[in-house]
């Protein structure tokens, strides 16, 4: 069972692999891989043990590059190859995905998603020389979660992605089993001050027999690829905060009052706690004083504040007012009513650097599919990400391809945020399939391609609903006296423990709605991002129609765009 990649490679061509002994080998099992450049050898790579080891190669010279290993002694996980000098540019070069982490196809267009892979929650997210840089929670060797790595994807609009090497890797021991719990966790970057590359702050989780174990690390990146000069961030822990597993996601920024900041995420006995921490210098590893708690909510219990982020946003009734809000997640939490768990919040308020006044309390996203929620100042202000999942519906023994949000702006008005998507994406918009009209209860057939609707609401007395037709979901988007919602099951599916939930926002009265469709996706952003739901959609397969259920008059407007990836440029 002899398998191999060939490629012509250029000179300095790096490629970057994962091997280990397949499964069924046992005791003193030899993982091997034999690399021959134009017929000549030029390198063996191997891996003593069954779990996955991390190898490189560098070409000195070009020419025709053959990788070659016996499959049944032999697992070689993802293979890819780039050009250190031009990786932000051209991205990776994929030769080689297994039959564990090959993502189904058709993938989703319009949603950012690691080229293969389990990817969860968006880390480090930063503007750079001109582009964004997505790195995320990463596991290369399968569509279940893992021994955290980092993916990286940069892009120049965070639409248009160009997938680049791997960023984090665990330690060695930690990547060699997969059943560890631990490795490179969430975290954020800000620019090196000699605007020469990016620090990045983040959490080690370690799985040990007395507990689990949570401290920050550090490391800086000058080409923007590969990690250098690992240090631990030194952190008092409160004495009032427990868990030593639950002290986590590092998110670093620059406060108003011109020091650094950083939150944490944590809990106690009772409450969900953001911790802050300041220093003068957000390069000093070791400079971090404990300010205190910033911010405690006890209304889930025990349970963890998870990937805190605080950002100013702009106050469009109020310019000259800054305003500042703190987004976190909350993991285990239930919201009664409506049975939705994993909940995050938005809180607006005022900061002074040290202390922070709310002023409202919101949820984030009503779908609760937007999780691990990050924020960046952008040259266009405020802008975030989340991971389109949550942590309720993954299961340890099933594949769960997942997707980032789109990206979203960030504004205060009326007091509250609004979180609507970035303007680029209206770019996309190509053929028209409706234009200010849809007549009710007719059937509209949708392309196989990322779509956005529009609908503008009369101030309605009975419902309106948007039902999508989905082979294997019954999907619909309903406004009535409830309120907002997406109505979601799994066709077959039936219910079997406590109740279905409620993709619900309560007091919702939207006037207009703008719905974003992909494979695995879909998003509904209401009142220029005022109740917002992101909701996973658990099938590849494309939403193939849409109808309108209303009375005459209940909508006024309703146009539907195909969006094209093509359309702007990247
Ligand atoms: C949130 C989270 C983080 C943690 C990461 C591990 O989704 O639980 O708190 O750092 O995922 O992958």
């Amino acid at each position: 069972m002899i398998r191999e990649i060939q490629t012509p490679i250029a000179a300095g061509t790096v490629v970057h692999a994962w091997l280990k002994a397949a499964e069924v080998l046992t005791g003193n099992a030899v993982a091997k891989a034999i690399l021959s450049l134009d017929g000549n050898a030029v390198a063996t790579w191997e891996a003593h043990d069954l779990g996955f080891r991390f190898v490189t190669f560098v070409a000195e010279r070009g020419g025709e590059l053959r990788i070659a290993w016996d499959a049944a002694e032999t697992e070689l996980s993802a293979t890819y190859a780039f050009d250190p000098e031009t990786a932000l540019a051209d991205g990776i070069r994929l030769l080689h995905t297994s039959a564990h982490n090959t993502l189904p196809e058709p993938s989703p267009q319009l949603h950012f998603r690691s080229p293969f892979g389990w990817m969860n929650d968006p880390n480090g997210l930063s503007f750079f020389d001109g582009r964004y840089h997505l790195f995320y929670q990463y596991y290369p060797h399968s569509l279940r979660w893992g021994p955290m790595h980092w993916g990286h994807a940069v892009s120049r609009d965070l639409i248009h992605w160009t997938h680049c090497p791997v960023f984090l890797l665990p330690e060695p021991d930690v990547a060699a089993d997969a059943k560890a719990k631990g490795g490179c966790f969430s975290g954020s970057a800000i620019p090196l001050p000699d605007g020469d590359g990016l620090r990045v702050y983040f959490t080690e989780h370690q799985s040990r027999r007395d507990g689990d174990m949570e401290r920050q690390r550090s490391v800086v990146t000058r080409d923007l690829i590969a990690p250098q000069s690992l240090a631990e961030v030194p952190l008092e822990r409160p004495v009032e905060s427990y868990g030593r597993g639950d002290f986590r996601d590092p998110y670093v920024f620059l406060g108003p009052d011109g020091r650094w900041k950083m939150l944490l995420g944590t809990r106690d006995k009772s409450a969900a706690i953001v911790l802050l921490y300041d220093s003068a210098d957000g390069q000093s590893t070791d400079g971090w004083q404990l300010v205190g708690r910033l911010f405690a909510d006890d209304a889930h219990g025990a349970a963890p504040a998870e990937c805190p982020c605080m950002i100013e946003v702009p106050d469009v009734d109020n310019p000259e007012r800054a305003r500042w809000v703190l987004i976190y997640a909350v993991l285990t939490s239930r919201d009664q009513v409506t049975a939705r768990r994993n909940l995050t919040y938005a809180v607006v308020g005022d900061f002074d650097g040290r202390q922070f006044a709310p002023t409202h309390t919101q949820e984030l996203d009503f779908a609760t599919d937007c999780y691990a929620f990050q924020a960046l100042q952008s040259p266009d202000g405020p802008r975030g990400i989340g991971w389109l999942a949550n942590w309720t519906d993954f299961s340890k023994d099933e594949d769960f391809p997942t997707t980032m949000t789109l990206p979203r702006r960030m504004l205060v008005k009326n007091g509250e945020l609004h979180t609507p998507p970035i303007p680029e994406l209206s770019g996309l918009r190509g053929v028209a399939l409706a234009q200010g009209v849809l007549s009710i209860g007719k059937t509209i057939l949708l392309p196989d391609a990322p779509v956005e609707l529009s609908f503008d609401l009369a101030q309605a007395e009975g419902a309106v609903e948007i039902v999508f037709g989905h082979e294997a979901l019954d999907l619909a988007v309903r406004v009535s006296d409830d309120g907002l919602e997406i109505r979601y099951r799994e066709i077959g599916q039936m219910q079997t423990q406590g109740t279905a939930p409620r993709y619900l926002a309560s007091q919702a009265t939207p006037r207009n709605l703008r719905i974003f469709l992909d494979r695995g996706a879909i998003e509904v952003f209401a009142d220029d991002g005022r109740w917002v739901g992101s909701k996973r959609l658990a099938s590849t397969a494309p939403v193939t129609s849409v109808s309108l259920q209303a009375k005459t008059g209940d909508v006024v407007c309703a146009d539907i765009w195909r969006l094209d990836m093509q359309n702007t440029k990247r």
